[in-house]
């Protein structure tokens, strides 16, 4: 499937920012450590999570779907703890379910993750916490087995920051025997988020959005309601697309303590940024200024905002560095940028990007989910029509994500066949 634009639309108005995937996907996860009832509000609905509720529902556990964003989920009834179906090697959070079922059940068997291809994605820490927390841990037949026979608390220095192995770690030790330290731990809010809505249902986690977590396990979690925060990178998209199409958009429904690091390389941009409690407009009137961004752990600029921030900086005066840290393919998406015509140099994990005043549609292929809509906010700057391939990549992250854009006045569709581009580009002549 296909996304067929026309660019030249500034954006404006307001666009509400659903609940964080990655948080989401944490919270799901916990959500199947108590034989009782929980409901899990302000879900994004989107493919990652679709994906994982079936897993959760193919070990036994029930799901009910009350509306689009609530869902109950009751586990008392898994009779698996092996998890293996088709879709789920396809998103990486299926490694949550290592640590809740290890937690819950002592034993967890869950097919290697994959999710965007972004470069090599290790999950030695994840498994490094696990054996501290007196597991063997067995990887073969593209499958992960982990066991205990009894879990027990343990201490884990984190080699890497990561996400993933923080809150898997969190959640396997909020069921051991015992109390586990995780040092160098993950500080992201929705680290935070999977820490209180564990609290929430009864764990004992302290720490969580410092480097230092403490876990006193507890012999039993019980069920609760949680509601999930919103979604940082989907806010920093939306505020991105402001900057880029030199808009006026109000995100709201966020916390703009978790937007700091966008805000601020946004001002320094030369955008006109103003936060309100539970809300953030930004205002871009001038071609906006060439800066450096460096990716780093929360609280740095995220990952996961690079493409987005880069593609703006294509269209900046002068030249711009960019530094990605985080994962070292994270910029396969600069060459499908260079046929808009941006002016692009990567050398390992650093871009050189000179800025260039426009950009000129083109076709390209989304090569994974954050760069996928990075394309589509080029395309929705550049001159005449673009076409996005491959976005089923975005719409594992981005609810009603053509909608919102249209609602601020984009000019772009989904386009299912090369009929449907060819009647697009017909319909923006006319
Ligand atoms: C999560 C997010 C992803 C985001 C990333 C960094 C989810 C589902 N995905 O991914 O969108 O880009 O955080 O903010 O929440 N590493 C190891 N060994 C490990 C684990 C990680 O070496 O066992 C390395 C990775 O290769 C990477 C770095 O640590 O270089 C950070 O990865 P991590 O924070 O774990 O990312 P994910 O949790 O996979």
């Amino acid at each position: 499937m296909r996304y067929v634009m026309k660019g030249g639309n500034p954006l404006v108005g307001e666009v509400v920012i659903g609940g964080a995937k990655n948080a989401a996907l944490g919270i799901l996860a916990a959500a199947i450590m108590t034989d009782e009832t929980v409901t899990v509000e302000n879900l994004p609905d989107v493919r990652d999570i679709n994906v994982l509720l079936e897993a959760i529902q193919e070990v036994g556990a029930v799901v009910e779907r009350v509306n689009k964003h609530t869902v109950k989920i009751n586990a008392r009834s898994i009779g698996s703890v092996t998890v293996n179906n088709e879709y789920i090697k396809r998103i990486r959070a299926s490694y949550y379910l290592l640590g809740a079922l290890l937690g819950k059940y002592r034993r967890a068997s869950v097919a290697l993750p994959g999710g965007c291809n972004i470069g090599s994605r290790p999950i030695d820490q994840h498994l490094k916490g696990f054996r501290a927390l007196g597991a063997t841990t067995v990887v073969e037949y593209g499958m992960v087995n982990a066991e205990a026979s009894r879990l027990t608390g343990g201490h884990v220095y984190l080699d890497v920051v990561s996400v993933g192995a923080t809150i898997n770690i969190m959640l396997a030790a909020s069921l051991a025997e015992g109390s586990t330290i995780i040092e160098n731990a993950a500080k992201e809010p929705h680290v935070v988020d999977v820490a209180n809505m564990l609290n929430s249902m009864g764990a004992n986690i302290k720490g969580a959005g410092t480097d230092v977590i403490r876990i006193a396990g507890v012999p039993k979690l019980h069920g609760t309601e949680y509601s999930i925060i919103p979604d940082q990178i989907e806010a920093g998209t939306y505020m991105v697309a402001a900057a880029i199409t030199k808009g006026d958009v109000t995100v709201r429904n966020v916390i703009p303590k978790h937007l700091e690091a966008i805000t601020s390389k946004l001002m320094e941009m030369g955008c006109e940024v103003s936060e309100f409690d539970d809300a953030i407009r930004v205002v871009a009137k001038t071609r906006m200024n060439h800066t450096k961004v460096k990716t780093l752990p929360y609280p740095g600029f995220p990952t996961d905002m690079q493409p987005q921030i880069s593609v703006a900086l294509a269209l900046a005066t002068g030249t711009s560095i960019v530094t990605e840290s985080i994962f070292e393919n994270r910029f396969k998406y600069m060459d499908e940028l260079a046929r808009m015509g941006a002016n692009v140099k990567v050398e390992g994990n650093i871009a050189v990007i000179d800025g260039v005043t426009r950009f000129t549609g083109a076709e390209v292929c989304a090569p994974d989910l954050r760069a996928g809509a990075a394309l589509v906010l080029a395309g929705l700057a550049a001159d005449g029509c673009s076409v996005v391939e491959d976005v089923e990549y975005i719409m594992r992250g981005y609810e009603r994500f053509v909608e919102k854009l249209q609602e601020l006045g984009a000019e772009i569709r989904l386009a299912e066949t090369d009929k449907d581009v060819q009647k697009f580009r017909l319909s923006m002549i006319s």
